[in-house]
């Protein structure tokens, strides 16, 4: 007991299996709120008081610190898309379900639900502690969902059912593990979940980004990715005390570094150029170092206006190591790259915007909507085209335009060939919405 170490703590928590919940409330304006959580417990039968907990980097904090009653749904086992669902930062968690207009929203299909009068609110580390007095109970005999080792645990015997318009996904890794993974109507969202680190590019965090970014584009059922962070940044690029470590303490040579660089920070850079999957940086707060060079590798970026930028490497005396020298001046021109890139200047979003390097810039608390909206314009179109139009622009940047319009006429045969070109044109002339099927 003499020495704690967070990582293995976390791992072992991780082997207890949790029951998942869903609790749900009404913000100030009445519009439904609701997180996946599994930090459910029963505390007192008399009075009868339940507690769970939320983390202070959910979007959804403003609207339970102040609701005076919330919902607590106990998942059934069959509800592992709709536990997704709600643990995506997505703006329209409750898009097609019927909830009703007025008192926290009721979901249909859980184990039990129980209705809560909000008694206290506790601080809790990175999280708030919610205490409730359950108020009604109802349950059903359908076995709970439950979440082991990052997983839903009896995933393997059962084909998930997903409900309504809802594609399930696990998440990758522990629920508040450092890259979180959700997907919802052909939109993943992958997420950097360190916040106390401003999401910086651990080695650990590394593996997981890299991890999600291949799933989405694995996955056919997949056709857009919003790439965001949890907190108040966006990612502030390599952790600097463990580049410090690799000298100071690891005492690597120059060639020990040069291999540590292409096996690790440099798989996201190569992850991402391999990628047919389009994605979407919603850049919220700090993009700096690696983390600007991050938000390069994605197709689109947009920005929260109080958001900065910076190719700060001089500062500690190295130069990008993950490609921004390269990525960079294809996006806003060598001088402009080069002024960021030598003299380290930090950029607010307005001249981020001004010089290119995002195409929108927004509020803070509307960009997740909008990267939102952005991906659900992309997915509206047939899956294949949608892939095939992101590597013609990305394969266009090395290639001549004979090469280029090879590549062009190769593929549109081959999409012209396909029933869902056949399915755009008949809805269009039909004037009713298409329905594509990848094919
Ligand atoms: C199985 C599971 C359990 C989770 N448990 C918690 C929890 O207890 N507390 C919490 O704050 N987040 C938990 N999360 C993560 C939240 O659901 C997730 O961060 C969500 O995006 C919050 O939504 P919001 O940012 O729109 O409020 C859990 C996620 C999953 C998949």
């Amino acid at each position: 007991m003499d020495s704690f170490d967070p990582r293995t703590y976390r791992d072992a928590l991780g082997q207890f299996a949790t029951g998942v919940t869903i609790i749900t409330a009404r913000d100030a304006d009445n519009n439904p709120v609701g997180v996946t959580a599994n930090s459910f417990n029963s505390v007192s039968l008399d009075p009868p008081l339940i507690l769970w907990s939320l983390s202070k980097s959910s979007r959804s904090m403003p609207a339970f610190e102040q609701a005076a009653d919330f919902n607590v749904h106990i998942l059934a086992s069959d509800q592992d898309a709709l536990s997704n669902r709600f643990a995506s930062r997505s703006a329209d968690k409750f898009a097609g379900l019927d909830i009703g207009d007025a008192g926290p929203p009721l979901l249909e299909g859980c184990t039990a639900r129980l209705r809560c009068k909000t008694r206290y609110n506790y601080e809790g580390g990175d999280h708030i502690i919610f205490v409730g007095e359950v108020v009604g109970y109802e349950h059903d005999e359908k076995p709970p969902l439950l979440f082991h080792n990052g997983d839903y645990a009896d995933k393997k015997r059962r084909i998930a059912k997903p409900d309504a318009g809802v594609t399930s996904a696990p998440v990758i890794g522990k629920a508040d593990d450092v890259v979180t993974y959700s997907s919802s109507d052909r939109i993943a969202t992958i997420t950097l979940n360190s916040p106390d680190t401003r999401n910086a590019l651990a080695e650990n965090v590394i593996a997981a980004l890299v991890d999600a970014l291949q799933r989405a584009d694995n996955d056919p059922d997949i056709s857009c990715v919003i790439l965001t962070g949890a907190g108040a940044s966006f990612c502030s690029g390599g952790n600097i005390k463990q580049i410090k470590a690799l000298t100071a303490d690891q005492g690597m040579s120059p060639l020990e570094l040069e291999n540590w660089y292409r096996t690790h920070i440099q798989r996201i850079p190569n992850t991402m150029d391999a990628m047919s999957v389009p994605v979407i940086a919603a850049v919220n707060g700090h993009a700096i170092g690696a983390g600007c060079d991050l938000a390069c590798m994605c197709d689109i970026r947009i920005a929260a206006d109080d958001a900065t930028f910076a190719e700060s490497f001089l500062r500690v005396g190295i130069i990008p190591g993950d490609g921004g020298a390269w990525l960079l001046p294809r996006i806003v021109g060598m001088a402009r790259a080069s002024q960021m890139l030598l003299t380290g200047e930090f950029i607010n979003a307005a001249k981020a915007q001004d010089y290119g390097l995002v195409s929108e810039t927004l509020e803070p608390a509307k960009l997740l909507d909008r990267a939102m909206e952005l991906a659900q314009q992309i997915v509206q179109y047939p899956p294949i085209a949608i892939r095939k139009s992101k590597r013609l622009l990305k394969d266009a940047r090395d290639v001549t335009l004979k090469e280029h319009l090879d590549q062009a006429a190769i593929w549109q045969g081959v999409l012209q060939q396909m029933d869902d070109h056949r399915e755009a044109v008949d809805a269009i002339l039909e004037k009713r919405p298409p329905n594509f099927q990848g094919k």
